[in-house]
């Protein structure tokens, strides 16, 4: 993929990002990229998704 899916874990990106941020791009997808968007989970779902991935960062 072009460009391919963010490492979640690594900085940059786990330095860079937020928990809204996150939210948004699960939410609604990242245009121009692969990563679609994860409405159909929910609010409640895709917070649970955002608290999961900030504690896979290493900072
Ligand atoms: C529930 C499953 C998924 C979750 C929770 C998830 C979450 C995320 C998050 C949080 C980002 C970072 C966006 C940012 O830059 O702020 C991301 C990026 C990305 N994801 Fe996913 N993702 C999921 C599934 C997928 C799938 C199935 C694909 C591909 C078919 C995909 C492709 C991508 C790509 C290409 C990016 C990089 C976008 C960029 O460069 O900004 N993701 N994803």
């Amino acid at each position: 993929m072009r460009p391919p899916p963010a490492n979640l874990t690594l900085p940059p990106w786990s330095e860079q990002t937020n928990a809204v941020r996150t939210y948004l791009a699960i939410r609604d997808g990242v245009p121009g990229t692969a990563m679609p968007a994860w409405r159909m989970l929910g609010d409640q779902k895709i917070w649970e998704l955002v608290a999961y991935i900030t504690s896979l960062a290493s900072r």
